[in-house]
């Protein structure tokens, strides 16, 4: 059993939730697809835990934007991207040197993709794991819409997957067949089987914005061939003062959280 997390976005109330669920199931591999960073008010926090926790954790826009520089950012994204670069740069009280340069070395060695090979169940499964997508592992965005309005750019995406690839960034989940096709979860009663000749790109949502108009933290995790996917409440209105507090942030990427949006 493994569970993957992404786009974390400094939500230190989300995290803290899904792992304690992670936790209650008795998950004890996580893997973590980026974005741990960026718009949020905790991202030392949110760091700490996953450095922690995390197996390990592929490179997303957000972790790049804040240890090089943001590429393609709105003004309140990329204001949170300098914040959030000032707020790992400041050694304050009870932040010791060397969590310090644990971060950064942490931030600084995110690889851009993972691959596993396993046996899940009676089958085996061979799984890429990218924040973005498969062809460009940081930036590339894979809407739902794409199945309908861009169908060669998913067929073309498909070609850069050998078998599973799990995938964040949108911030919104769902399972891609080749078709092309895309499923949300509710279509498939949260649950995807993994099989052998089947290729699919699935999208595990975002645990700390997510924005598929349900407010509740998204996450996965597999059990046998399943890959489950999980909801849950948090206490979006802390996260939301939080945010609120730091002139620096959007005060759009807060009141965004009430209604995942
Ligand atoms: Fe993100």
């Amino acid at each position: 059993m493994f569970a993957v997390l992404s786009d974390i976005h400094s939500n230190l109330e989300a995290l803290t939730t899904v792992l304690a669920d992670i936790e209650r199931r008795g998950i004890k591999t996580i893997y973590c697809l980026g974005d741990v960073v960026g718009y949020g008010a905790n991202p030392k926090e949110c760091l700490d835990l996953i450095i922690e926790k995390s197996k390990w954790c592929v490179l997303g826009n957000h972790d790049y934007a804040t240890l090089y520089e943001p590429t393609n950012f709105n003004y309140g994204a990329e204001q949170a991207s300098f914040w959030t670069r000032f707020v790992l740069e400041t050694n304050e009280e009870n932040n010791s040197p060397e969590a310090h340069v644990r971060r950064w070395t942490f931030l600084g060695q995110m690889p851009m993709r993972q691959r596993l090979t396993t046996k899940l169940g009676t089958e085996t499964a061979l799984i890429d794991f990218v924040h973005a997508s498969p062809r460009k592992p940081i930036n590339e965005y894979i809407f739902p819409d794409d199945v309908y309005t861009n169908p060669a750019k998913v067929r073309l995406l498909f070609e850069r997957v050998e078998h599973i690839c799990f995938v964040g960034h949108t911030h919104m989940p769902g399972v891609f067949l080749d078709e092309p096709d895309f499923y949300l979860p509710g279509e498939l009663d949260n649950f995807y089987p993994i099989i052998p000749d089947e290729k699919a790109i699935i999208n595990i949502g975002s645990v700390g914005q997510p924005r598929d108009k349900d407010k509740r933290a998204s996450y996965a995790y597999v059990e046998g061939n399943e890959v489950r996917f999980v909801r849950l409440e948090y206490d979006f209105e802390t996260t939301i003062k939080k945010i609120q507090a730091i002139e620096q942030l959007d005060n759009f990427h807060a009141e965004r959280l009430r209604d995942g949006r």
